[in-house]
């Protein structure tokens, strides 16, 4: 549906290229299903995925908050019509002024990592809620977190007792599986060190009952993941045996909610033999929208839309002078044998962490234009 609404536009509306349209009935579908799966969870979606006007919109209006990263996150979903209570700031570094900024907006639940970071948190937010992000292996993500976020869980009790001890509200844990997760028993190691904490906690004195379980969830580019009610029947699962009385659940979806609802149409810049290797150059690249082809991780699925025929193997590549703006040369990809300079070409569940992942200008190629369908018709943001 989504794929249809947007070729329409595109057709109509012939936009010129590369640019990113997004069906923003399908955001707010997406964000339905989710609620659907986790009725007592508040949804908070990840702005970072993509942060347009009308997406933030159709999130709202099914019912979703946000997880915001940054003063210009928070501001874009207060111009949007959010609440500042629908608003959790989940970035766990933030400078202090980043944090007077929310709290003066009236943001107030912020998750943290760190000792310094908490004193930040106690000195500009006082009173606020605070979740404590503890660090889980999610090997199966194809963008994993490594070791940047979260704490070792074994510190995580202490970080609540001293912020319980500052003055804050010491609300629960935190974590994320790393993004596009296939797998979804990954949430339970998290769960159970989660319980755990709650339970060392409570022998302190400080009762939690707040459970953040991020983002994380796939969606089927090249390889098929679990559908939502797959991913909801495992995690609702983990919790149940881990935590005798259900905690306030909060989620922070971002790839599952916009990727699906977006298309990026490009053109053929060159096809270039080299080596014995057909080389297709696109107008969109590493810098341009797909920062996501580092290392070849996220595999998009591409279309032809005016081309049939034969195919053959193909290297794919950015338009920029950089020798880092080669979208796939290991992952194997086949497009027309009868393709072209000129010729179009479809990006399809490209709605997340492309626009927003753009530089300003690399190489004097402006940044990923956005194009956002409200009802089908272009939505009239400037
Ligand atoms: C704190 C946090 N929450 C949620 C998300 C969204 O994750 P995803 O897009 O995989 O659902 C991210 C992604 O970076 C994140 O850092």
């Amino acid at each position: 549906m989504s794929v249809e609404r947007i070729r329409r536009f595109l057709s109509e509306a012939d936009p010129g290229t590369p640019c990113l349209v997004v069906d923003t009935d399908t955001v707010a579908t997406r964000v339905r299903e989710l609620r659907d799966e986790f009725p007592h969870a508040r949804l908070r979606y990840a702005v970072k995925a993509n942060p347009e006007p009308a997406v933030l919109r159709a999130v709202l209006a099914a019912g979703g908050g946000f997880d915001v990263a940054s003063p210009a996150e928070i501001a874009a979903c207060l111009d949007a019509g959010a609440s500042p209570a629908a608003l959790s700031y989940g970035n766990t570094i933030k400078k202090p002024a980043d944090i007077a900024f929310a709290w003066s907006r009236g943001v107030r639940d912020f998750t943290t990592d760190a000792p310094g970071d908490l004193a930040h948190l106690a000195a500009h937010a006082p009173g606020a809620s605070v979740s404590v992000r503890i660090l889980v292996d999610g090997p199966a993500s194809a963008t994993p977190f490594g070791q940047k976020f979260g704490c070792e869980p074994a510190q995580a009790a202490a970080l609540l007792a001293e912020a319980d001890r500052l003055g804050l509200d010491a609300a629960g844990i935190a974590f994320h599986v790393g993004s596009q997760q296939p797998d979804p028993g990954a949430w339970e190691p998290g769960i159970a060190a989660a319980a755990k904490i709650f339970a060392e906690c409570a022998t302190r004195g400080v009762s939690l009952r707040r459970l953040n379980i991020g983002g994380g969830f796939g969606i089927t580019y090249r390889s098929a993941v679990p559908s939502p009610a797959e991913y909801g029947r495992e995690i609702r699962a983990a919790v149940r045996a881990h935590f005798p009385d259900e905690p306030e659940i909060l989620l922070e979806p971002g790839r599952a909610v916009v990727a699906g609802a977006g298309l990026i149409r490009t053109e053929v810049v060159l096809v270039s033999t080299r080596f014995g290797r057909r080389w297709v150059y696109l107008d969109v690249g590493r810098y341009n929208g797909l920062a996501e082809t580092e290392n070849e991780a996220i595999p998009y699925r591409f279309e032809v839309p005016d081309r049939d025929g034969a195919r053959g193997p193909v290297v794919l590549a950015g338009p920029t002078c950089d020798g880092d703006d080669v979208l796939y040369q290991r992952t194997p990809y086949e497009l027309p044998l009868s393709l072209r300079a000129g010729d179009r070409v479809d990006i399809l569940d490209a709605g997340a962490y492309t626009a927003s992942y753009s530089s300003v200008a690399f190489n004097g190629i402006p940044p990923l234009r956005t194009h956002c369908l409200e009802g089908g018709r272009l939505a009239d943001d400037p």
